[in-house]
């Protein structure tokens, strides 16, 4: 199983979560192949052709990111949009991708009983995410339980080592659970 991390992180320099996840699982580069969108294309000119013949390489596609807004950071966004093209992405007959697998990292600052129903936050992050799950589901991806951390900016240096060991072992793990839509919020 080779799984390939999409880092989006705008601010990698001020970032401690996705910095400490990354640092940790790029120390298993034979599994896990980490391509950082923001330092590979700080132009946001994405080179098409080499995200996909990498995105093809792999088993498991996973966007790893910070929650800003509600959902990813624009340049994430505009992966999907320039990558995942018809007749490559997805077709009448079935897209590259069809039957791998596609997970989501995501740090968030919000607290997780605000994602809850009835919650600060108004939505659940299962409906925040669902754009990414339909996605997921057009280009006939299996969807998987997403990787979460909340509250980042309480997390000690402690939590951070533990959390990204928890990363390295989900990314590694070969049967990741696939997603259903009431364990998204399960520990
Ligand atoms: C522009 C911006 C937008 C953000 N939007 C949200 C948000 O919608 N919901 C939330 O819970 N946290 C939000 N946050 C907090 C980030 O999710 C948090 O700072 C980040 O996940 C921490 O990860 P890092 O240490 O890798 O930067 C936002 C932060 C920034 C800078």
């Amino acid at each position: 199983m080779k799984t390939l991390v999409l880092v989006a992180h705008p601010n990698m320099g001020k970032s401690r979560v996705n910095k400490a996840w990354i640092e940790e699982v790029k120390k298993y580069p034979d599994q896990i192949t980490v391509h950082d969108l923001y330092a590979s294309y700080p132009d946001w000119r994405i080179d098409v052709q080499t995200e996909q013949e990498l995105a093809e390489k792999h088993d498991r596609i996973i966007f790893q990111f910070p929650f800003y807004w509600y959902s990813s950071p624009p340049l994430l966004k505009k992966w999907l949009d320039d990558v995942l093209t018809y007749g490559w992405g997805y077709t009448s007959k079935g897209g590259k991708l069809r039957g791998k697998e596609l997970g989501l990292a995501i740090s968030i600052g919000g607290s997780e009983i605000d994602y809850q129903p009835g919650g600060g936050d108004l939505y659940t992050i299962h409906e925040l995410l669902s754009p990414f799950h339909a996605t997921s589901n057009l280009i006939e991806t299996d969807f998987l339980r997403p990787f979460t951390i909340f509250d980042t900016d309480d997390k000690s240096e402690e939590e951070l080592i533990s959390s990204s060991r928890q990363y390295a072992e989900y990314l590694l793990a070969d049967g990741i659970m696939r997603f259903q839509a009431d364990n998204v919020l399960q520990k």
